[in-house]
Formats: structure tokens, C-alpha cells, sequence
């Protein structure tokens, strides 16, 4: 007889992405339907796991969820138990508050603690499955920036929302003939701009793994004037940097194990192509946009795939690793590999190829 699971957690970390709430409803739906679970949702990430802040989850708090935006649980993008941010009459300081997350786990006498993060969640996973406790993760991030996975959830989405604003776009700097510059997020990784660049047509792209010049990318505007398409749109990651030069920072976030926040470089940007070409030039940042709402139905297909897979894992005990894609299949990737650092787009990625088959400019 198949083992029969008894008790599972859900925890959801780092910034929030459509289609969080889709994979908590596919993991706990199934460890209620097919194993009689108990379900605990810990509150607002490892915030919750130090802070013993959990709830019960029953079937029907999970059901009508599958096309909400968020998490049910909330999140938290500070709360690393290792270097957990506390503030004192000397100001912010940071402890160790391991061993309390690790003590409150065995607490919650549970077959796993399903965590459902990006890079910095699942590195602390990693850390915590090292030290006992049984974890199974899977990939969250619009960035779509997790070695181990072909994809992440939340990426479609991310990328139809700034599709949608660059097709918008089209209609102002068309009947204005103004370049629109269009930034969008991916930290330190250019996926969104690249799919995003190519599905919206994007005349130029700038994404962090190839260094642009700014020279370049007015001559590329100042081109097509001379063809007579007196508009263009740049696509620029908030990532990208000119060659020899580096990025803007938005803020910087104190508490945070990674602290800094990318944002301003499609200002930056404009005023440069507005100075080299004398074409007026806007700037449009899509920012937390492209975390909200809905998700569309290929993420909602994938978060389902992925929490229900998560689900046979814990059954199977393939616990400290996550639930990758890999082509058509879904394979558990081992924690420690996850946490290995970014995955950046390959400067000779057949999507940068094609684009650059098709005359786009790529700023180097
Ligand atoms: O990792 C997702 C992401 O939206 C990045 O694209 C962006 O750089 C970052 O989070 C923004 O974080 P915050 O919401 O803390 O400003």
C-alpha cells in the first residue's frame, strides 16, 4: 500500500508572483484528497517558522484561490533565520535565529515543510534541509533565474504583463514619434526583457549579460528615422549596464541578506537618447506590476504540475531537493545545486539569435 502522508507545511518566500497561491491549492488539495493530511500554512515566510506563526489549512481555504494574485500565507523577503533583522536601541542588528526556526520545525511534527521560493528561499532551505529538517522546494520568481529548472512559475506571467505594456506603448511613441524606453524587473538576469523584448517587438534590448553602449543604441534609433519608422522602443532589464559601467540602484534595503534594489536605469537611459539624438525620449518603469494579478493558464498549469509533484516527493522521501523542469518533465533537483547562484540568459541564446536575425539591436 502506498505511504499515506499525515502532516505537511507550506511555506511561501521572497517576493510574491502570480501563481504563489495556485501551487499552494495543488499541494494542499492533494495531501487532503489523496493522503487525509493534516495541512499547517506558516505565515509570512521564515518570519513565521522563527516566530511560530502558522494556521491550519483546510480543503476549503485552498479551493477558489487557483486565479488569485499574492499569497494567502504572505511573505517575507528579510527573514533569513540565519541572519534574521531585529531592531535594537542601537539600531538594526542581525542574529542567528536558526536553532528557534529549527525547534519550531520539530515542532510542527511534520513529513515536510514544503517551501516555495526563489534563490534566497531555497538557499536557506538548504541550509535548514542540512540540518534535518525534511524539505521539499519548489521554483517561484517572475525573474526566471533558478539553476536547476528550465522554468519558474510565475515568469509567463510576468512577461504577458510587459508584453501587454510595451504593445501599449506602440500607440504613444508611434503617434508622437518618440522613442519609449520600457524598464522591467529581473535583477541581475535579463529574461524578462529578452522574452518580453521579442514578444512586444522591441527595436532594442538591453539585458544585463550583454554590456550595451549607449552610442550604439542611438545609431540604432537614429536608423530607423532615416528608414522613416520616426519611433522606437527599447526594452531595457533594470539589470542591464553600459559597457564598463554598472548599475543603478534603486534602494537599498537594510534588512534584507540581499540587500540591494535595481530600478532607474530606463531614466537614465532616455536622457541619453534624448541628448545623442535629440528625439524625445520617455521612460516607463512596469515594476511591481509585473507581480500582480492573475496568473495566466500556463503558469496555472505549471504550478499545479509542480505542487502535485511536490506532494509524491514527500510520499517518495526525495526530501532536500526541488521540484525542476526539465523539457517535458518535472525532476527533483537537489537543494544545494539551486543554491549554486543565478541562472543569467547565455549571451548566444537561440532567442538572442533569432532577434538578432530579425534586426534587433542588442546595444553592443
Ligand atoms: O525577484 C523578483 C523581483 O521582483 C525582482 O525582479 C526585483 O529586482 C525585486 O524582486 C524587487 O524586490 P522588492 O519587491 O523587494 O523591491
Amino acid at each position: 500500500m502506498a505511504r499515506k502522508l499525515k502532516r505537511i507545511a507550506i511555506l511561501t518566500g521572497g517576493g510574491d508572483c502570480p501563481g504563489i497561491n495556485a501551487v499552494i491549492r495543488a499541494v494542499a488539495k492533494k495531501a487532503i484528497v489523496e493522503h487525509d493530511a493534516t495541512v499547517i500554512g506558516i505565515e509570512d515566510g521564515y518570519e513565521g517558522l522563527v516566530k511560530g506563526r502558522h494556521r491550519r489549512l483546510h480543503y476549503d481555504d485552498v479551493s477558489g484561490i487557483l486565479t488569485l494574485g499574492g499569497t494567502i500565507l504572505g511573505t517575507s523577503n528579510t527573514a533569513n533565520p540565519y541572519r534574521y533583522p531585529v531592531r535594537t536601541r542601537r539600531g538594526l542588528q542581525f542574529r542567528d535565529m536558526s536553532a528557534v526556526a529549527l525547534d519550531n520545525a520539530r515542532q510542527l511534527d511534520m513529513d515536510c515543510l514544503v517551501c516555495i521560493g526563489g534563490d534566497g528561499t531555497l538557499d536557506t532551505a538548504s541550509r535548514l534541509s542540512r540540518e534535518g529538517v525534511a524539505i521539499v522546494g519548489i521554483p517561484k520568481t517572475i525573474d526566471n533565474d533558478l539553476r536547476g529548472t528550465d522554468v519558474t512559475f510565475g515568469f509567463d506571467s510576468a512577461v504577458h504583463i510587459a508584453t501587454e505594456g510595451i504593445d501599449r506603448l506602440h500607440s504613444t511613441a508611434q503617434s508622437h514619434h518618440r522613442v519609449m524606453v520600457v524598464e522591467v524587473m529581473g535583477r541581475n538576469a535579463g529574461w524578462i526583457a529578452l522574452h518580453s523584448g521579442v514578444a512586444g517587438g522591441g527595436d532594442i534590448i538591453l539585458i544585463p549579460e550583454i554590456p550595451y553602449d549607449a552610442d550604439v543604441v542611438a545609431d540604432k534609433v537614429k536608423e530607423r528615422n532615416r528608414r522613416g519608422k520616426r519611433f522606437s522602443i527599447v526594452v531595457v532589464a533594470e539589470g542591464a549596464k553600459p559597457r564598463g559601467g554598472d548599475v543603478v540602484i534603486q534602494r537599498i534595503v537594510k534588512k534584507s541578506t540581499d540587500p540591494v534594489r535595481l530600478g532607474g536605469i530606463g531614466f537614465v537611459l532616455a536622457a541619453q537618447i534624448e541628448k545623442i539624438t535629440s528625439i524625445e525620449t520617455r521612460a516607463v518603469v512596469m515594476g511591481h506590476l509585473q507581480r500582480g494579478g492573475s496568473p495566466t493558464p500556463y503558469d496555472r498549469i505549471l504550478a499545479t504540475r509542480l505542487g502535485t509533484t511536490a506532494v509524491d516527493m514527500v510520499r517518495d522521501r526525495q526530501l532536500g531537493q526541488m521540484v525542476g523542469v526539465k523539457g517535458d518533465s518535472l525532476v527533483g533537483v537537489p537543494l544545494e545545486e539551486v543554491a549554486r547562484g543565478p541562472r543569467t540568459v547565455p549571451p548566444d541564446h537561440p532567442l538572442i539569435r533569432a532577434a538578432r536575425a530579425i534586426g534587433t539591436c542588442f546595444g553592443d
